[in-house]
């Protein structure tokens, strides 16, 4: 019994510190779609169909100013609170929408 509740609690919070890439895409939504299938504000490129290694690479960009165009401070805006695991995870989740 103890073992089955340590084994429950445990799980718990691995959920908690796993990133949710879903989760944290819900933000992104508004501007770059369900589906990515969008360019965001009619500025961005269509992300839809990037792979995770291209998306990692521009948000993390974004995060430390190496990447984008004219509008870059937007995104900036988007990804500061993402941590490492956070941008992995949103572009995983990303890579994989059509
Ligand atoms: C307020 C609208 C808005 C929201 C919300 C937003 N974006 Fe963007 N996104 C933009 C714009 C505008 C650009 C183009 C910026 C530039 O000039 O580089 C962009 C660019 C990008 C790019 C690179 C595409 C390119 O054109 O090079 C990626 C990847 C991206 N966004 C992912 C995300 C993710 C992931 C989120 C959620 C965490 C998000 N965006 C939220 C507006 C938005």
């Amino acid at each position: 019994m103890k073992k089955i509740i340590v084994a429950s609690l445990l799980s718990g919070v691995t959920a908690l510190l796993a990133a949710d890439g879903a989760e944290l895409y819900k933000k992104c939504v508004s501007c770059h779609g369900a589906n990515a299938e969008k360019s965001a504000l009619g500025k961005s490129q269509v992300i839809q169909g990037w792979d995770k290694a291209k998306l990692v690479t521009a948000l993390k960009g974004y995060k430390d100013g190496s990447y984008g165009g004219q509008m870059k401070a937007i995104m900036k805006g988007q990804v500061a609170p993402y941590s490492d695991a956070d941008i992995e995870a949103v572009s995983g989740y990303i890579s994989a929408l059509k």
